[in-house]
């Protein structure tokens, strides 16, 4: 058994947990930055940058507190380094450097979409490789082949918004303000999800990728006309999205009959209506839908460390010298997809 202290702060959440190699997590935090970032609308990267200095070593402290243990008890340091903002993968990289050297330690260096990737098998004992992963956060819309730690086929991905992205743009422009995706969903119970017409992208294509540009447009236009409640808008919004995954992802799973599973992994699965349409679309392939809980989809410590602890026990730890990463695909052979903004 091994213990691992893991590091998260790609984007404006601040995080630590301390997971074993058998699933028990011993303690985590998260301190989110919600109050710096709402004048802006979203998040700031040198604002997020300067809360994640502040905030990660205290942070440090409080988990090891917690779970009454010492640094010299940890096995190995997990930190994430990259992708995300630069600035704030630095201070979490940095960090997760300095600990180690000063404990003698070894470091991992996280993908934070492996720690996403691999975040299931935390909570699901059971879930073997390989299995098919619907990966879909504020940054990224992938579904991927995770066939075992460090090897991902991606089948998909964006060709221009995140679908994370398209529910913050979407509060944003509906005026429900920043963080997107829970606001949109919170206002959707409320509305017709049938009340606003809008557009599918690319549903009933042959091409295994998602758009939500168009979508995003879409809902522009039909707020500015005026014509429609936020309640309607939002719901309608959201059913066009859920639409989209579930689309998309019928296509990988029936180009995937060896996934074991259907896995959805990310903030956005922590939305209740897309988590339902998937474990719906899972049943019609037969196959077992597992979504890590609500606090393990959005961004947290216990990901990078449990994605800490499956490396360290595959073998792989990582020179003090290693480079922080804007931009990391999980799967570095994927072609390229057409689109300007394209996210690996
Ligand atoms: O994984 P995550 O915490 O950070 C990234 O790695 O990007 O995902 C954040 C994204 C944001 O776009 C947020 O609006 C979205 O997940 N999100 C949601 C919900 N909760 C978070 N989207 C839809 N419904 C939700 N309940
Ligand atoms: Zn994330």
């Amino acid at each position: 058994m091994t213990l691992i202290l893991g590091l998260e702060s790609s984007c404006d959440e601040t995080a630590a947990a301390l997971v074993t190699s058998d699933r028990a997590i011993l303690a985590h935090r998260v301190a989110g930055q919600e109050a710096e970032h709402r004048p802006y609308g979203g998040v700031v990267p040198e604002i997020a940058a300067r809360a994640h200095v502040d905030r990660l070593a205290p942070l440090v402290e409080q988990v090891l507190a917690d779970a009454g243990v010492a640094l010299s008890d940890v096995d190995a340091i997990a930190a994430t380094a990259g992708p995300g903002l630069i600035g704030g993968v630095m201070v979490g990289l940095v960090t997760g450097k300095a600990l180690a050297h000063a404990a003698g330690k070894p470091l991992v260096a996280v993908n934070h979409l492996e720690g996403h990737a691999l975040s299931p098998r935390l909570v699901e004992p059971d879930l073997r490789f390989p299995y098919l992963l619907l990966l879909v956060s504020g940054g990224h819309c992938q579904l991927l082949l995770v066939e075992g730690v460090g090897a991902y086929r991606r089948l998909a991905t964006t060709i221009d918004d995140a679908a994370g992205e398209a529910f913050d743009k979407t509060a944003k422009l509906l005026g429900l303000g920043y963080p997107g995706g829970p606001a949109v969903e919170h206002i959707a119970a409320e509305g017709d999800p049938r009340a606003v017409a809008l557009p599918r992208p690319l549903v009933g294509s042959a091409e295994p990728h998602f758009s939500f540009a168009g979508l995003k447009s879409a809902v522009a236009r039909a707020a500015a006309s005026g014509a429609h409640a936020t309640p309607d808008l939002a719901a309608s919004f959201q059913a066009a999205v859920v639409d989209c995954l579930v689309d998309r992802s019928r296509i990988a799973l029936a180009a995937c009959p060896q996934a074991t599973a259907f896995v959805v992994a990310g903030g956005v699965a922590a939305n209740g209506a897309i988590r339902t349409a998937l474990t719906a679309l899972a049943g019609e392939f037969g196959k077992p839908f597992v979504a890590p809980p609500l606090w393990l989809c959005t961004d947290n410590g216990a990901m990078i460390a449990w994605a800490g602890a499956e490396r360290f026990a595959a073998g792989f730890t990582d020179p003090l010298d290693t480079a922080a990463r804007p931009r990391w695909p999980l799967d570095p052979a994927a072609e390229a997809v057409r689109g300007a903004g394209v996210k690996a």
